[in-house]
């Protein structure tokens, strides 16, 4: 005998939060990183959704079956104005669809949290190359790698969400950096799972193309090398790779340490980075696997040093949608607002 199937009634749906909490608004709410964060922000208990948006701007509100019991609002159609009557807008939008709204939205006095690479190279050339059609924005943005950057995200006006590769990439690699133990180059061979690609497909990300396969791309080409390369202020050989994962990322970095360095000195790098630092396990021996990271905000990161030739493999992996992207904004957005970081967040 089949049980009965409960009535909605008694379905249990998150109560809609208190009116007076800063309002939010998602640009990209179809998307996949935007998906994840009307997931995230109908559970937080320090903000309103106010809005969730799609890209057209006609057409009718229509609630997403994927968000049945999780938000009970409707994605309606891309409005500027609407995005501009929040307190806090998240971007999840292609780079030059952020590049052309934010300046509205700094100006009508929104704070901004853009998950596209746009704002984020500091350097105009660097970013007249990379991102051009964010070049000509001209007030400042603050690198959203939460762990290395919390005090100045706190009062930020615009936070540039990190790129997935790079958050997992520097995660291992900036306390080695800051600590000045790093010797020469460092090589990041990364593997990311097909939704960092968004979610229209290409010949390459198209499913019978990457099932059962994996293949390098953007070599010397990916413009995530730079971002990387900025924050450690060294040159950075970065391959991507496409995995057969429907999400998740694992990094290798391949690096060498100053002579006379102990493994002592690399773990009280990485103790003095992220004491204290909820989402970032150090693993030290146990190199990470993404099973252990994936649907949660954890960055994962582990080690192995050859002090005999000062070589140092780090490997740190992360869900890309997650750490990667709406996790890492939501994060941000509870430093800005100054709630606890896990706010929201807690696996
Ligand atoms: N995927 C990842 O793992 C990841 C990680 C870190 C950062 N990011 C960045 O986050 C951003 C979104 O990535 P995604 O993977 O979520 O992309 P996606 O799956 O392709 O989603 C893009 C979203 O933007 C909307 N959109 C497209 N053009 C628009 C326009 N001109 N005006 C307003 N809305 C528009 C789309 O709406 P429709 O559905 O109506 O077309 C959709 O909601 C990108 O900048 C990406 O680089 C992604």
């Amino acid at each position: 005998m089949t049980s009965p199937r409960p009535s909605l009634s008694s379905v249990q749906v998150p109560s809609a939060p208190a009116a007076g909490l800063p309002r939010v608004g998602i640009a990209g709410a179809t998307g996949f990183a935007g998906r994840e964060l009307v997931r995230i922000l109908a559970g937080h208990p320090g903000v309103r959704l106010e809005t969730a948006m799609s890209s057209g701007t006609s057409g009718s509100p229509r609630a997403l079956p994927g968000f049945a019991r999780i938000w009970d609002g409707e994605v309606v159609p891309f409005s500027a104005d609407a995005l501009a009557a929040t307190d806090i807008a998240l971007l999840a939008l292609p780079d030059a669809a952020a590049a052309g709204l934010v300046p509205g939205l700094i100006g009508a006095g929104v704070r901004v949290i853009d998950l596209s690479g746009t704002f984020r190279l500091h350097d105009v050339e660097a970013r007249r190359r990379w991102y051009p059609d964010g070049a000509s924005y001209a007030g400042a943005s603050v690198y959203g790698l939460t762990e290395h950057h919390r005090e100045a995200i706190r009062t930020a006006r615009l936070v540039a969400n990190p790129g997935c590769y790079p958050t997992a990439a520097l995660v291992a690699l900036q306390p080695l950096a800051a600590a000045g133990l790093l010797d020469g180059d460092v090589a990041v061979d990364a593997k990311s799972g097909i939704s960092g690609a968004g979610r229209t497909p290409t010949e390459r990300t198209h499913f019978s193309e990457c099932h059962g396969n994996v293949a390098a791309y953007g070599v010397f080409e990916h413009r995530h090398t730079p971002e990387i390369e900025q924050a450690l202020g060294r040159t950075v050989t970065f391959v991507p790779h496409l995995v057969p994962l429907d999400r998740g990322l694992l990094a290798t970095s391949y690096a060498r340490v100053r002579p006379g360095t102990t493994a002592g000195d690399i773990a009280a790098a990485f103790e003095a980075a992220y004491a204290g630092a909820p989402f970032v396990r150090v693993t030290g021996e146990a190199l990470p696997e993404i099973k252990h990271v994936a649907h949660t905000n954890f960055c994962d990161v582990g080690w192995r040093f050859d002090a005999a030739t000062g070589r140092l493999v780090l490997v740190s992996c992360l869900d890309n949608l997650v750490k990667g992207a709406a996790g890492q904004a939501v994060q941000n957005l509870n430093v800005m607002l100054d709630l606890d970081e896990r706010t929201g967040l807690r696996p």
